[in-house]
């Protein structure tokens, strides 16, 4: 019988949440708003693979490779070392969301040539494992509903057909005010959703993270309170 191969994202805590891992070569989403632990996720996934053998590649939009290689040495993660072995890289979004056609009142990323540059990349170095943080600016948003959600399913097509890679999307949200509102990325389009959110605990603040969904894996739907530990990266409670 077909079993989901799993992809253990080596955070304290939560593989055991999700069967293991994540559903490999699928996109899961890392939702939440500025500051909740998206971009440290997302490199800890990273740094977990490199331990494993297992190569990959970050795509940053809004921050430099210098200030990602710190925010990993600041958390224990020498990504640097890897970077110069060549089984890791970083790359700016701008690289690849320069070709865009039409004119300034028009302008649509070309998604099939950012995504089959960034497949020859992912190829090259044969990568594992790849994160977009953020991928709003792939699906760049534009005037109405349907045409964000055609470059979305297109840019979640894209990039199950032309790579071997389980990807994480990161994008903001805002808070869960009876109607949740995802920026760019819609939910039901991705195989798995994590949201990290701040909550009110016990008259303190504190970082939680629900698994919204996880195609094939049998996740309940729990909010579990997390830290975020030099060494260690993000630990959930329970398992501190
Ligand atoms: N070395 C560290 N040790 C402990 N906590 C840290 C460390 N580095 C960052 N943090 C905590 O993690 C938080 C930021 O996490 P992160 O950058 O992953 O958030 P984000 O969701 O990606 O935010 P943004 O949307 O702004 O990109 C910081 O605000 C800080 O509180
Ligand atoms: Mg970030």
């Amino acid at each position: 019988m077909m079993q989901t191969d799993r992809v253990p994202t080596g955070i304290a805590g939560f593989d055991g949440l999700v069967e293991g891992g994540l559903p490999k070569g699928r996109s899961i989403l890392i939702t939440g708003e500025p500051g909740t632990g998206k971009t440290i996720f997302s490199l800890q996934f990273l740094f977990e693979g490199l331990l494993r053998g297992e190569r990959g590649i970050y795509v940053a939009a809004d921050e430099e490779p210098m200030d990602i290689l710190e925010q990993a040495a600041s958390l224990g993660w020498n990504l640097e070392e890897y970077v110069e072995k060549k089984e890791f890289a970083i790359l700016t979004a701008g690289a690849y969301l320069s070709s865009v056609s039409g004119g300034p009142k028009d302008r649509q990323i070309d998604i099939h040539k950012a995504i089959g540059d960034l497949a020859k990349f992912v190829n090259q170095l044969e990568a594992k494992r790849l994160v977009l943080d953020p991928a709003g600016p792939f699906v760049m948003l534009r005037d109405t509903a349907t045409r964000i959600q055609d470059q979305t399913r297109l840019l979640i097509k894209l990039l199950r057909t032309s790579m071997p890679t389980t990807n994480l999307l990161t994008s903001y949200a805002v808070p869960r005010t009876g109607e949740r509102t995802m920026r760019g990325i819609e939910e039901y389009m991705v195989a798995g959703v994590v949201v990290l959110e701040m909550i009110w605990r016990e008259e303190r603040l504190a970082r939680s993270l629900i698994v919204g969904k996880m195609r094939c894996t049998d996740a309940k739907p729990v909010q579990h309170e997390f830290d975020i530990v030099k060494g260690k990266g993000i630990v959930l409670l329970e398992h501190a």
